[in-house]
C-alpha cells in the first residue's frame, strides 16, 4: 500500500486514489450533514492524509473538488445558507502524539519568520482543542443578529434561532464590565458550540425514557441540537459555548489595530460576556507548549466536556498576519491531537462468559487494536439486550472506544461493511461451560448457567471469590492454579481446598516445590479468619463486604445466621426483602450447609459473639426520610425516636423509602415522594407506629 510517511514513495495507484476520494466525501457529508458518522475521526484523518500526502508527491493528480480542497460539506437544504464574510477555515492537524507534535509547530513558526537560533521564544496562545461544531456569531451594533455553522467554510446554515436559546451566548454585548471596549458596528466571534458530558448523559437517559434515539457522543448530540428545525426541541438541549477567535471586524474609528494579540483579543471576547475557557494560558516555546499538552492530556478524562487535543496560535496578530496562510489553513496555528479514544477493528468471535452467580457475559473477541492508549482485544456487552440493541455480528466492523479507565466498549457497527452471511448473536439456550439449561427469568435482564456448583465455571469463581484478598485471603491462588486444580478433577467444592496435600500440588504444571509449600501455608493460614470475611466468601447473592458485616454484627454468631426466619433478616439494617430472601435460599439448601459444616471440620475459625437480645423493633428495616417542620417534635429527637425503633434515617427520598415523615412547609421531598408512592406520615401517625398500634 502507498505509504503516505515515506517521501518518493510510488506513484499512487489511481483506483486508490479514486477509492479515498469518494470514501472521504461520503464520510465528510454523514459526519457534516446527516449527524451520523459511521467512521471513527481516527481513521478519517489517516485517510486524509493519506490522500493529501499522494496529491503533495503528484500535484498534477490534484482536482479542485478533492475532499482536501474544501473544508466541510455543503448546508443542509432546509436551513437558509449563509456567505461567509471571512471564510471559516480549518486548521492543520498535528497527528504525531508525542513531544515532536509541539517542537515540529515551532519550528516551522521560527523558520517562517526567519528568525535564528539565539532569537527568544515566541509567545503562543495554548488553548483546549474542543470537540464540538464551529459557529460564527454576528454581532451589529453589539446585538446579535445572526448565528451560522462552518459549513463548507465558505457558506454555512443560519442556525440563529437554536443559537438563541444557549444561555452562555450574549445576545447583546455587555459594555459595562471594568475594561469592556466599545461594542463594534460589526464583530463576528467565533468560537465552539459543544454539550458538556453531564448533559450528554442526561439527554441520552431521557431520550431512553421517551424511546427515542440515543446518540454517540456529545458533539453528535450538539450537532443535532443545532441543525434541529424546530427550535423549541433545540431549546430543551443542553448546550454550551466556548469562545476562541474573530471572523469579521469593522471598527468605529478607522485605523489602529483593535487587538495586539490573540490573547488580548479573548480578554476583550470575555469582557463582552462570552464564555473563555480557564484552560487557555500563553506558552512561550516548545518546551512550554509540551507542558501544556501534557498538562491537559493528564485532565483529558476528568474535564466536564469533551477535547480531542489542543490548539497553539501564535500569540502576536502582527506575527500572525506576516506568516499568513497555505491553501485553506493558517501557518501560525496547528492543532495537536490527543491519542484517538475511539478505533476501528473488527469482531473475531462473540463468547460468553460464565460468572460466579451462572451471569452469562456476551464477550467480544477482536483483532486487536490500539485505542486509548492500551491494546484492546475484548469488549463485554452487558447482556442479551445490550447485544441485540449494538448487534454485533462475527467478522463485524466495528468502533471500539476506551476512555480513561473505563472498559472497553463496541460502539457502533459499521453496517456496509457486513459480511452478507453474518449470523445475529443469540445468547446460548445452555451454559457454554456444563450444559445446564441458560435462564432469562421474568423482569431481569440477565441469563444465567442453572448449574449452580455443578458448573465448572461457577465453581472456580466461587473458589477464587473465597480465596480473595478481601474474603478468607488465600495468598497465591489465582486463576491459572484454580484452572488447573478444577479442570484436573483435583478439587470440586470449597471444602476440598483445604484437604489439598503438598504431593497433588508439587505434581501439577509449572508448579515449583516451593511455590507448592506456599500455597499449603498461605491455606493454613487463611484459617484463622473473621465471620464477615467467611460470610462474604461464600458468595451469597447480595451479600457483599458491608451486608457481611452488619449481619455478623447484628447476630454474633454464623448459627444464628443460617437459622433466622425471613423478619429477622430483615430487621439488619441494610437487608431488605431481596437480601434476605436470598440468605435464606442459600442456607435452605443442605449442600451449602454441608459445605460450612466442612470447611468448620477443615478447621475454618473465627470469633462468635453472642446473639444481641434485641427489644422488639417496630421499625426495624424501615427507612424513613423527614422534611418540614413538625408539631412537637424537632428533626434530632424525631431521628432519636426512630432509630430506637430499629429505623434509618436517610437524607433523600428514592425508591428504597419506606415513609416520608413530613411536617409544615415540607417542600420536593414531598413531591418526590408522592411521585414514587412512599407512604407520607405525620407526626401522630408516627407515634402510632411506634406504640405499635398503626
Ligand atoms: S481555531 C483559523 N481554536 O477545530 C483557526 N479551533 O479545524 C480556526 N476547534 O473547526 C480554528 N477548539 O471547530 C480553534 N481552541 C480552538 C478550537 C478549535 C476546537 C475546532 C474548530 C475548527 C477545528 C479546527
Amino acid at each position: 500500500m502507498y505509504n503516505p510517511d515515506l517521501p518518493g514513495a510510488l506513484p499512487a495507484d489511481p483506483s486508490r486514489l479514486q477509492w479515498l476520494r469518494e470514501t472521504l466525501h461520503e464520510h465528510a457529508h454523514r459526519y457534516h450533514v446527516l449527524d451520523a458518522p459511521t467512521m471513527p475521526d481516527a481513521e478519517y484523518d489517516r485517510l486524509f492524509r493519506e490522500l493529501q500526502a499522494i496529491e503533495t508527491e503528484q500535484p498534477e493528480l490534484l482536482t479542485p473538488d478533492s475532499p482536501t480542497q474544501r473544508v466541510g460539506a455543503p448546508p443542509l437544504a432546509a436551513f437558509a445558507s449563509v456567505r461567509h464574510a471571512v471564510p471559516m477555515l480549518s486548521i492543520r492537524t498535528e497527528t504525531d502524539a508525542q513531544a515532536s507534535g509541539a517542537h515540529n509547530f515551532d519550528a516551522r513558526v521560527r523558520r517562517e519568520l526567519e528568525l535564528t537560533d539565539d532569537a527568544p521564544a515566541v509567545d503562543y496562545v495554548a488553548e483546549p482543542k474542543f470537540d464540538g461544531l464551529a459557529m460564527n456569531l454576528r454581532y451589529v451594533q453589539g446585538r446579535l443578529v445572526q448565528a451560522a455553522t462552518r459549513g463548507d467554510g465558505e457558506s454555512g446554515e443560519d442556525v440563529t434561532q437554536n443559537i438563541r436559546t444557549i444561555g452562555q451566548i450574549p445576545l447583546r454585548l455587555d459594555t459595562s464590565a471594568p475594561g469592556a471596549l466599545p461594542a463594534p458596528p460589526l464583530l463576528e466571534v467565533r468560537g465552539e458550540v459543544y454539550m458538556g458530558r453531564a448533559d450528554f448523559e442526561a439527554l441520552n437517559e431521557r431520550q431512553r425514557a421517551a424511546g427515542q434515539k440515543t446518540f454517540v457522543n456529545p458533539r453528535n448530540a450538539a450537532a443535532g441540537a443545532v441543525r434541529q428545525l424546530d427550535p423549541a426541541i433545540a431549546a430543551q438541549r443542553p448546550l454550551s459555548f466556548y469562545a476562541y477567535g474573530l471572523g469579521e471586524l469593522t471598527l468605529a474609528q478607522a485605523g489602529g489595530p483593535a487587538f495586539a494579540s490573540h490573547h488580548g483579543l479573548l480578554q476583550a471576547l470575555k469582557n463582552w460576556g462570552f464564555p473563555v475557557s480557564g484552560l487557555v494560558t500563553i506558552a512561550s516555546g516548545a518546551t512550554q507548549l509540551v507542558a501544556y499538552y501534557e498538562a491537559i492530556a493528564r485532565q483529558r478524562d476528568a474535564l466536564p466536556f469533551d477535547i480531542d487535543g489542543v490548539v497553539y496560535k501564535v500569540n502576536s496578530l502582527a506575527l500572525q498576519q506576516r506568516m499568513g496562510f497555505v491553501t485553506r489553513e493558517p501557518r501560525w496555528a496547528v492543532a495537536h491531537k490527543f491519542p484517538a479514544q475511539e478505533q476501528l477493528t473488527t469482531v473475531l468471535s462473540i463468547d460468553v462468559q460464565v460468572g460466579r452467580t451462572g451471569k452469562l457475559t456476551p464477550v467480544v473477541k477482536l483483532a486487536p487494536v490500539f485505542v486509548g492508549g492500551v491494546t484492546v482485544t475484548n469488549a463485554t456487552l452487558h447482556n442479551e439486550d445490550e447485544a441485540r440493541r449494538k448487534d454485533v455480528r462475527v467478522g463485524d466492523t466495528v468502533v471500539v472506544r476506551r476512555a480513561g479507565d473505563v472498559i472497553p466498549e463496541v460502539v457502533f457497527v459499521l453496517p456496509e461493511k457486513r459480511l452478507p452471511d453474518a449470523m445475529l448473536f443469540t445468547m446460548p439456550a445452555q451454559c457454554p461451560v456444563c450444559g445446564s439449561a441458560a435462564v432469562r427469568e421474568e423482569g431481569e435482564a440477565d441469563h444465567r448457567c442453572s448449574g449452580g456448583l455443578f458448573c465448572s465455571a461457577q465453581r472456580k469463581q466461587a473458589i477464587l471469590h473465597f480465596a480473595q484478598r478481601r474474603a478468607v485471603e488465600v495468598e497465591g491462588l489465582g486463576d491459572k492454579l484454580v484452572d488447573q486444580l478444577v479442570d484436573g478433577g483435583i478439587i470440586r467444592t470449597l471444602p476440598d481446598l483445604y484437604r489439598l496435600g503438598l504431593s497433588s500440588l508439587v505434581a501439577l504444571d509449572r508448579m515449583a516445590d516451593k511455590s507448592a509449600q506456599n500455597i499449603v501455608d498461605a491455606l493454613q493460614q487463611s484459617k484463622q479468619t473473621t465471620l464477615p470475611r467467611f460470610l462474604f466468601g461464600l458468595g451469597i447473592r447480595h451479600v457483599g463486604e458491608a451486608t457481611a458485616k452488619a449481619l455478623a454484627g447484628h447476630f454474633g454468631s454464623l448459627d444464628a445466621i443460617m437459622d433466622a426466619p425471613l423478619e429477622q433478616l430483615q430487621a439488619v439494617s441494610d437487608v431488605g426483602p431481596v437480601v434476605a430472601h436470598s440468605l435464606r435460599t442459600f442456607f435452605d439448601q443442605p449442600h451449602n450447609r454441608e459445605v460450612v459444616a466442612q470447611l468448620r471440620a477443615c478447621g475454618l475459625r473465627w470469633q462468635e459473639g453472642a446473639p444481641l437480645a434485641r427489644p422488639p423493633t417496630p421499625l426495624s428495616g424501615k427507612t424513613l426520610v423527614i422534611t418540614g417542620t413538625l408539631p412537637t417534635l424537632s428533626r434530632d429527637q424525631a431521628k432519636d425516636l426512630i432509630e430506637a425503633a430499629g429505623g434509618k434515617v436517610a437524607g433523600s427520598v428514592s425508591k428504597k423509602t419506606h415513609y416520608l415523615l413530613a411536617g409544615a412547609e415540607a417542600g420536593s421531598k414531598l413531591d418526590k415522594a408522592r411521585e414514587l408512592g412512599v407512604v407520607v406520615l405525620d407526626e401522630d401517625a408516627l407515634k402510632e407506629l411506634l406504640d405499635g398500634r398503626a
